[in-house]
């Protein structure tokens, strides 16, 4: 049984999205996490993931251990005690996506696991199932996550996002081309949420004023993206990321590509996702993409990738 997932770009919206803001985020679909679940004769699940360095029984990964939880949540959910089959289990994983970078490898590892798993169980879970679990599994690794990844990444369309409201998918009325740079620092998502949280408690009214500008750029780039002017978002990418700078999660590598890439001809840039590392992300025009991911290269980038959003 076999089952991908996506990677992932936050095109507006990140840390102000924990504050209940909208967000917007699209699916990368030139990055997955592929997982195949086989029959073995050898007994237990051995879970291989070379990206990861993992190749081990389900019983040896500590208890807290990220793919061994969202195996243990697909028992829970159909009542097994103990594992339904009479041999073993072999679960390979392989991914694409970089690790902490801010394309939600984790949440794409366990949307795919869900998937697969529960189709080997002969009992596929249904989208929202998958999203609720690996919610849950989110939560476990980071804290306090809004959501926004699981949910991008279960229904692999472009979405609104409120945390806690009810799903919104939108669709781009002209496509759109961003390049995706990375600068090859990892993440740190929890640390970056953290900063914003100790800024916020000492000025709440400032940090939501921002958070409140933000959430205009959501809305605007949304219906920017809906009404197919889809050129008119650079100008919004430059603004949320003036924000993001002043909530301190970018850093000189971040802005050093962004700035790269609006004198490579970008019509605007920002980083995307927790900050402070990670990825970055361009609107280009498609004729310029290679220009661009070229410029992003020499300044340091470690990858780029080129997608288009419809
Ligand atoms: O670093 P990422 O791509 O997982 O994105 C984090 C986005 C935040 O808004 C900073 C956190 C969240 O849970 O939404």
């Amino acid at each position: 049984m076999k089952a991908s997932a996506p990677g992932k770009i936050i095109l507006f919206g990140e840390h102000a999205v924990v504050y209940n803001r909208p967000a917007l985020a699209v699916p990368v679909t030139q990055v997955h996490v592929d997982v195949e679940v086989l029959d073995s004769s050898r007994k237990g699940i051995w879970i291989h993931a070379p990206g990861i360095n993992l190749n081990a029984e389900l019983d040896s990964l500590p208890g807290d251990h990220p793919i061994g939880s969202v195996i243990l949540k697909v028992f829970q959910r159909f009542g097994f005690s103990t594992p339904p089959f009479q041999g073993g289990v072999d679960i390979s994983i392989n991914s694409t996506i970089p690790v902490a970078a801010g394309l939600g490898s984790g949440a794409a590892v366990s949307v795919a696991l869900l998937r697969a798993l529960s189709g080997y169980f002969g009992q596929p879970l249904a989208d929202d199932e998958v999203n609720k679990i690996s919610y849950e599994i989110e939560k476990l690794h980071h804290g306090t996550p809004s959501g926004l990844d699981n949910t991008v990444i279960t229904y692999a369309r472009p979405v609104y996002f409120i945390k806690g409201k009810p799903l919104e998918i939108f669709k781009a009325a002209k496509p759109f081309t961003i390049v995706i740079g990375d600068t090859g620092i990892p993440a740190p998502t929890k640390k970056a949420v953290g900063d914003v949280r100790r800024l916020w408690v000492r000025d709440q009214y400032g940090i939501e004023n921002i958070f409140n500008e933000i959430a205009q750029i959501s809305l605007i780039g949304r219906s920017f993206i809906e009404s197919g002017r889809p050129e008119l978002i650079g100008d919004l990418m430059d603004q949320n990321h003036e924000y993001l700078q002043t909530l301190t999660v970018s850093c000189p590598e971040l802005d050093h590509l962004v700035e790269t890439a609006r004198k490579a001809g970008a019509l605007g840039a920002k980083l995307s996702g927790g900050g402070k590392g990670g990825n970055m992300i361009a609107l280009v025009r498609q004729s310029n993409a290679e220009a661009v991911a070229g410029a992003l290269i020499s300044a340091g980038a470690k990858q780029t990738i080129i997608t288009e959003v419809s």
